[in-house]
């Protein structure tokens, strides 16, 4: 393991960030069974120790309490950390597209001008800061029209409150959207091992076009930490729970996997995890890979995964392997 840490610019805006990005989601409890804000607030300070720059957040992740913990882990180290998170899934309106509910409360992908002004005020008092370096779109809401939104968007980077601009769970037609009305830094969208579909057209067409690509869910849901074993039971509300993805059957594929990539692992003195997560950053295209921590030795260990250069030959054997295991999944 070399003790350079990987960093990456986010598209074309000159922002630096650590390859390997910490992820906030279960730390905002909903659909991950709970969260522990101690533990959380740990996690995220050990990433940042680590030499991990990129945290991405959302409103989203438990109505605002991700942003709330966010804001208090990196409270007097703000300016060690690029910070992103997104706007879009709105619950102050009930403008633009049902989504889903959370409590009883109607949540809509809503990205109108006045409700992405509404939203930017609300995530800046959560993370306890005056700028956001990366503003993402959370979900594509088909009642406005991306050139309204661009438009309140660019407002909020002239006014110094956001540095760049994202968009997430787009098609390509609408990143063509995006690029056709204004700078559009990156895109947001699952990418692991077992979810392989934008390397087809979305990668190359973001490449063509210097559109950084974040990974998210690069651990399939913590399936490819190399740690989930046929005992693990998930709890609440834990999206995990029910997903054909943790069925018997895919933990048995996966579990070959890792013993495949097992020598791979000795050979860098890492991990079964780290070498997913150097493998998903080394892909055409993919240029950070978000991943999420609850504690704070899952930071440390994603983390030195930026820190890792897989050789080619190395590449082509996991992948591979993954190939030979993964295949037919469900997931
Ligand atoms: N834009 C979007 O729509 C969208 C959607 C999904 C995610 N995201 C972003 O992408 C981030 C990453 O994705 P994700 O959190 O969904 O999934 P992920 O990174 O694939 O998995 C995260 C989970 O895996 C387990 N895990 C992670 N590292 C581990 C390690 N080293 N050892 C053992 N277990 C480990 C943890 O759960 P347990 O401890 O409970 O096992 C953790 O909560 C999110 O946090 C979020 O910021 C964005």
């Amino acid at each position: 393991m070399s003790h350079e840490v990987l960093t990456r610019q986010i598209g074309r805006s000159r922002i630096e960030a650590s390859a390997v990005g910490l992820g906030t989601w279960a730390i905002g409890g909903w659909m991950w069974g709970g969260t522990d804000e101690r533990q959380s607030i740990d996690a995220i300070r050990a990433s940042i120790d680590e030499g991990v720059s990129l945290i991405d957040t959302a409103p989203a992740y438990g109505q605002g309490l991700s942003e709330e913990i966010v804001g208090k882990a990196i409270k007097g180290r703000r300016d060690k950390v690029v910070l992103a998170t997104k706007c879009g899934l709105v619950w102050h309106t009930t403008r633009g597209n049902h989504f889903f509910d959370y409590d009883g409360c109607p949540v809509h992908r809503y990205l109108g001008g006045d409700s992405i002004a509404f939203e930017v005020e609300q995530s800046l008092k959560r993370l306890g800061t005056d700028h956001i370096d990366h503003y993402i779109t959370h979900w594509q809401d088909p009642t406005t029209p991306v050139a309204e939104t661009m438009e309140a968007l660019q407002r909020l980077k002239t006014q110094g409150k956001i540095r760049s601009i994202g968009a997430s769970n787009v098609t390509l037609t609408d990143v063509e959207a995006y690029l056709a009305a204004g700078q559009l830094d990156a895109v947001q969208q699952e990418y692991s091992m077992v979810c392989r579909d934008l390397e087809t057209k979305l990668a190359p067409y973001c490449i063509e076009n210097e559109v950084s690509i974040l990974s998210y869910s690069s651990l399939a849901l913590g399936l490819l930490s190399g740690k989930v074993g046929p005992e693990r039971v998930f709890e609440g509300d834990d999206q995990r729970r029910n997903n054909p993805r943790f069925s018997r059957a895919n933990r048995e594929k996966v579990a070959r996997l890792m013993q495949e990539i097992r020598s791979i692992a000795a050979a860098h003195e890492a991990t079964k995890a780290q070498i997913v997560i150097a493998w998903t950053l080394q892909q055409p295209g993919i240029t950070f890979a978000l991943c999420g921590a609850r504690n704070p030795e899952q930071a440390r260990e994603n983390a030195k995964a930026g820190r890792i250069h897989l050789s080619r030959e190395h590449i082509s054997r996991i992948s591979e392997a993954a190939k030979r295991n993964l295949t037919d999944l469900d997931a």
